[in-house]
């Protein structure tokens, strides 16, 4: 269900099953963000979920989600270059864990947020 931002209405708001925070939002909280086409092995892209910016990674047929504007002063990770389990921002170099969001190297100091996702059929979906 799709609601005007000003519209929003948590009627469950403890509720993932019910959450609607805009966007393509569907049940348990989950959104769908790309097709699995849109992201071979080895790619990275950014995309939305319930409005927050997140970087989708693929390793290896697995799929990773974390959150895309870098802790250190907001740059977008997915300008920046993906290298096995490590995305690097584009403008300071700090490295972050696809997998787990940690912070490798600075200088960064706080870890991206890491979503769960799962695949449903050709759609990758990212919870938030
Ligand atoms: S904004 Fe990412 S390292 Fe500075």
């Amino acid at each position: 269900m799709l609601v005007a931002k000003e519209e929003m209405f948590y009627p469950f708001e403890n509720s993932s099953e019910h959450r609607v925070l805009g966007g393509e939002c569907c049940k348990m909280g989950f959104f769908k963000v790309a097709s699995i086409k849109d992201l071979r092995s080895g790619e990275m892209k950014g995309a939305e979920a319930g409005g927050k910016p997140v970087l989708i990674v693929n390793l290896a047929g697995n799929y990773y989600a974390l959150g895309n504007v870098c802790t250190h002063e907001g740059c977008m990770l997915s300008d920046g270059v993906l290298d096995g389990e490590k995305v690097q921002c584009p403008c300071h170099g700090s490295v972050f864990n696809v997998k787990t969001g940690s912070v490798v190297n600075g200088p960064a100091m706080k870890p991206e947020p890491a979503f769960q996702v799962k695949v449903e059929g050709d759609q990758i979906m990212v919870s938030v």
